[in-house]
């Protein structure tokens, strides 16, 4: 009788260790954001808690709505930047060129990743 009671009692703890991992992994499926990875350099470039540019800058896409102009315009920047590089740069780190900007430092402060800027950067020069 003893023993058939522990069993009891083990085979309930275990099922309720199931449950509540099974519930556990289901609470963080829900919390869970899009991976930076996922994102699209338009999204990198439109998210408030990304890059931003559009807070700050005139994008020249149909979808960037309600732009800011703390900075310049970035309408024409492919033909600014032939220099993939230079461009990247700006991003990367603009109080290099300026160091009195107002434009935050994507690279160094870690804002964005390399591969976000990279994608940012490939969507600046598609536009
Ligand atoms: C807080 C405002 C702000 C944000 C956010 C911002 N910038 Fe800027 N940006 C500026 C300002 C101001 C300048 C003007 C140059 C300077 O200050 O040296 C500038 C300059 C630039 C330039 C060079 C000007 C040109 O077009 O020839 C590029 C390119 C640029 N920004 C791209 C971006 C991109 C891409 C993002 C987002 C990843 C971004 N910026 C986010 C403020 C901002």
């Amino acid at each position: 009788m003893r023993i058939k009671i522990t069993l009891l009692c083990s085979l309930v703890a275990s099922l309720g260790l199931v449950n509540f991992s099974m519930a556990a992994e289901g609470a963080s499926a829900v919390a869970a954001t899009p991976a930076p990875a996922q994102m699209t350099g338009q999204e990198l470039a439109f998210d408030k808690n990304k890059g931003n540019c559009l807070s700050c800058h005139v994008i020249n896409d149909p979808k960037a709505t309600s732009p800011g102009n703390l900075g310049p315009s970035l309408e024409g920047v492919k033909d600014r930047y032939p220099d993939r590089a230079k461009l990247r740069a700006q991003i990367w780190d603009a109080t290099v060129i300026n160091p009195k900007t107002a434009m935050p430092p994507m690279g160094r402060n870690k804002i964005l990743t390399e591969q976000e800027i990279d994608l940012v950067v490939d969507y600046l020069l598609k536009l």
